[in-house]
Order: structure tokens, then sequence, then C-alpha cells
């Protein structure tokens, strides 16, 4: 079977830049910033950007085209061809798990930012101008209360299926006319909302002149305004890499399933760069302006800081709608919000399900139908678990052990694959091959010593710090939280399986030959 390849350069970028823009980057960086020394955590985030994000994107793209000329889309795969040891695919298959993982919940969340563009079109939440009242309709939508404005989980588990279908559609077409068009559409209408949304912010200035100090300007300076103490605050520092890892989509094993359908002399140089770009423009400048900021010219600067504690998804989807209920045509803002998160979501979930989806047609020769089929209903019902135990933390169990956890364990052995296993004059090779920018030198030396030596001092803080606290996770869980095993097995389970898979395939002889060459 022919391997699939991106149509255009411009749609093989919209591609990664949609599967590195999502949710991430408007509803998790306003809050992390604002938690996290506000302006001080851009320096943290801009050193971790420089010395571990971009040397990420590139190595994690020129594997998945090295990987993906020799028939290979997936870490199992790739760290077999790369270094030739028989244990070398067991360790990829952790990119096959923490994708999937990420995916099970994130289809969820991605589902109520469906509903609620749909509710704020036809007004359904208006009336609701309390927080306690968003919260309660928040609550009853997600089937946890029932309450005036829903009497079950019905409208939430109809936008869930909705939400699945519409993945499910676009999988099954494949690269070309599934990702690449869904991209070619959805990213110039995310970034024309994203900036409607800016501009409307910016112009707001002081809504009620009675209160003076609850204005965007204010709001700006809570989010913006440097408090340099925090810079002496490991846990600043631990914070501001995992929001790169989680923006930019790297440390995942996901890049690579993208770059796996890329040909031998494609760029990779500045397609990495060109992603990173419009991703950091989509993060600071859209997503560091909208929510937070607008929460503060409405509600003033201490209510919103203690809505920001209380998560990105109150602010989101509890406080926001009770600001839209205040603005002139706030329905239609309220849906560009909301469906402009959606369209967020959903180039980034596809790229979830990709590395699965390639693992199964690359290493056990499936169709895409087949491949496509199983894992849907694998993580439909997986997802259901996420449903019906939102109230018990299953979905902060999932987040934290492969979003926090897993990308920075992957990333290590990763880099250290590449550079010191591979070698660090053919990892170079393959990163400058075909690019269409010069890559500076020093990277060389970035990415060989720079970036392991950051990611081992990340896991050494947490040895040092808290692990045995962070392990059992007392720091990011309620005390009591009855289910929080149901998590772990689910991922231990998907863990195994993917581990019995690859032993299977390579039975057969799969993983270590190179298949169609180029
Ligand atoms: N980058 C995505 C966001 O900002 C989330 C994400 C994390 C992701 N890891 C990924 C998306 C892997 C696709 C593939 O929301």
């Amino acid at each position: 079977m022919e391997r699939e390849h991106w149509g255009t350069r411009i749609g093989l970028i919209l591609a990664l830049a949609g599967n590195a823009v999502g949710l991430g980057n408007f509803l998790r960086f306003p809050v992390q910033a604002a938690g996290n020394g506000g302006g001080a955590f851009m320096i943290p985030y801009f050193i971790a950007l420089v010395l571990v994000g971009i040397p990420l994107m590139w190595t994690e793209l020129a594997m998945g085209r090295f990987g993906g000329n020799r028939g290979h889309g997936t870490m199992p795969g790739i760290f077999q061809l790369l270094w030739r040891h028989p244990a070398a695919k067991y360790f990829g298959v952790i990119g096959l798990l923490l994708p999937i993982t990420i995916f099970i919940y994130y289809i969820v969340v991605e589902s109520w930012t469906l509903g609620f563009s749909f509710f704020s079109l036809i007004g359904r939440y208006n009336g609701a101008t309390t927080q306690d009242a968003m919260g309660g309709f928040l609550h009853g939508f997600q089937g946890i209360a029932r309450n005036e404005y829903f009497n079950g989980i019905y409208w939430g588990y109809a936008f869930f299926i909705m939400t699945a279908a519409i993945n499910y559609v676009v999988l099954r077409r494949g690269i070309r006319g599934g990702i690449e068009k869904l991209a070619n559409i959805g990213m110039p209408l995310l970034i024309i909302m994203a900036v409607v949304l800016v501009v409307r912010v910016l112009t707001l200035g002081t809504p009620d002149p009675s209160k003076p100090d609850q204005s965007v300007i204010n709001g700006l300076g809570f989010i913006w305004n440097p408090d340099l103490g925090a810079l002496r605050n490991p846990k600043v520092w631990l914070a501001a890499a995992g929001q790169i890892f989680f923006t930019l989509s790297v440390g995942f094993g996901a890049i690579q399933a993208y770059a796996s359908y890329l040909k031998k002399d494609d760029d990779v140089a500045l397609s990495g760069i060109a992603t990173a770009s419009t991703n950091e423009f989509c993060e600071v400048i859209c997503g560091g302006t909208i929510a937070i900021p607008i929460a503060c010219a409405f509600f003033g600067v201490a209510a919103t800081q203690a809505i920001a504690q209380g998560g990105a998804f109150n602010l989101a989807f509890q406080s926001m709608p009770i600001v839209f209920q205040h603005l002139p045509l706030g329905n239609i803002f309220g849906f560009m919000w909301f469906f402009l998160l959606f369209i967020a979501g959903v180039t980034s979930s596809v790229a979830l399900t990709l590395p699965a989806v390639t693992f199964f047609m690359d290493e056990l020769g499936w169709t895409r139908e087949r491949a496509v089929n199983v894992i849907t209903m694998f993580t439909f019902a997986a997802s259901n678990l996420v449903i019906f135990f939102l109230a018990q933390g299953f979905m902060d169990e999932l987040d934290f052990w492969a979003g926090t956890f897993g990308v920075v364990l992957l990333a290590l052995i990763e880099i250290v694959v590449f550079f010191w296993v591979f070698g660090k004059d053919n990892a170079w090779e393959e990163i400058t091959r075909g690019a269409e920018i010069r890559v500076p030198a020093v990277y060389r030396f970035i990415m060989k010593y720079v970036t392991p030596l950051f990611l081992i001092a990340i896991l050494a803080t947490w040895a040092k710090s808290d692990m045995i606290k962070v392990l059992k996770m007392e720091a990011v869980l309620p005390a009591d939280r009855p289910f929080v095993w149901g998590a772990r097995v689910l991922m231990l389970v998907t863990l195994a399986g993917f581990a019995i898979l690859v032993a299977v395939a390579s039975r057969r002889g799969g993983l270590s030959k190179e298949r169609n060459a180029l």
C-alpha cells in the first residue's frame, strides 16, 4: 500500500498548526500565566520554548519523516530503526499511550465547547448571570447535578456523540482529504475569530464607568505585570516547561505521525518554526488577551483571581457566558468564543488519534477504515468513564499522568535516542536535509547537551521537591477520590494492549524492516 502524503506545503503547515493550537492555548495558558507570576512567567516560558520546545519540534518532525519514509510512522517502529536494540520498540509504546490518553478526556472538553457554542447562539444560558447560577448550568449540562437548566446528561451526551462523529469522519477521510482539508478551512476561520475577539476585548475600555477599577487595562496588567519574585519558585519553572510541552504538542509522539506523511526531502526546519510561531501567536497574543482581561473588566481583578484559581474550565464555561450576557451582540461573541475553542479542539483531537491509527496501518497492515473503526470504539468507551466519573476526578488523573509526567519522560528518551544513540551528525543531517532556512549551528550543541539536561533538571526537581506527593497526587487532586484507580487501570490496560500489539507486529517480522524505502 502506497503511503499517503500531504497535498500542499501550506496545507501541511496549517495541519501542524492545527495540531498545536488547541484548548491549551486559550484555556490552559492564561490560567497558568496568571497563576505563576504573570509577566514573569514569560521568562521561563520563552527559555523553555527555545531550549526544549523548538528542539523537540525539530527532533519529532525529523524522526517522523525518517520513519515514515521507511514505512513506520509511530514511535515503536521509529525507535527500532534508530536504535537497533530489541527493547527499543517497547520504549516507543509510551508514544502511543500518551496521545490516546489525552484524547480520551480532551474530546469530552471539546464536546462541551460545541454544546456551549450552540447554547450561546440560541441564548439557552441567558438569565444565568451569577457564578453560582452559571455553575449550576454547567454542572447540569455535565450531568453532575439535576436542576432547572438540565434534568439529566442527555444534552451533554448528544454533543459528545456529535463530536465523536465529527472526529471519526475526518479521520476516515485520511490525511489529505480529512485532516488537511479540515485545517485548510478551520485554521483561517479560527484566526479570524480570535482576532475579532481580541479587538472586541481591547476596545472594551471600562464597561461600567461607576467601577473605574474594572477595566481591560487592569486586566492586561493582572496577567502581564511581572512578579519577578516568582522566578525563585521552581514550581513556576515546571509550570512554564509543562505549558510548552502541552501547547506545542511535543513530547507525546504525535508530531511524528504527522511528519511521517512527508516526503524524503521535504523541509522540516522551516515548517517547525512556522508551526511554533503560529502557535505562539495564538497563545500569547490571543490566548493571553481574551479570557482573563475580559473577566477583569466585568468582575474586577480580585474576583478574576478567584475564578482563575478555580481552573481553566470554570473560567471558560462558567465566567465567560456571564460576560457575554453583558455585551451587546453577546450571543454572537459567545458563539465565536466557543466555536473557536471547538475548531481549536478538533484540529488537535484528530492529531491525538493519528498515532494509533498510523500504528495499526503501518505495523499490523490494517486498512484505514478498520484502524479508525477500532480506535474510535475503544476511545468512545473510555471517554464514557471520563464523562460519568467526572466529579470523581477521572479527567485530572489522566491529565496528570499523560500531560504532565509522561511527556517529560518521553521527551528525554526521544532526544537521547536521536542525538546520542542515532548520533548527533545523523540527527543533524535529518533535521537540515531539504531545510528552507539555515538552522543556527548552536542548535547542534543545544540539542545534544542543553535540552536533555533541562529535561533531567525537571525530573530532578520533581524528585527532590515532592515526588512521592506528586506520584500520590496529593497536590493535584482532592483528598477523597474514590475512582482514582479507574484511570490508572485504564492507562495500564492501554499500555499493555499496545505492548502486546508491538510484540505481535514484531514477531511477524514487521517492526524493524525498512519498507517502501524511497
Ligand atoms: N497542543 C494541544 C493544545 O494546545 C494539546 C495537545 C497536547 C496535543 N498533546 C497533543 C494535540 C498531541 C495533538 C497531539 O491544546
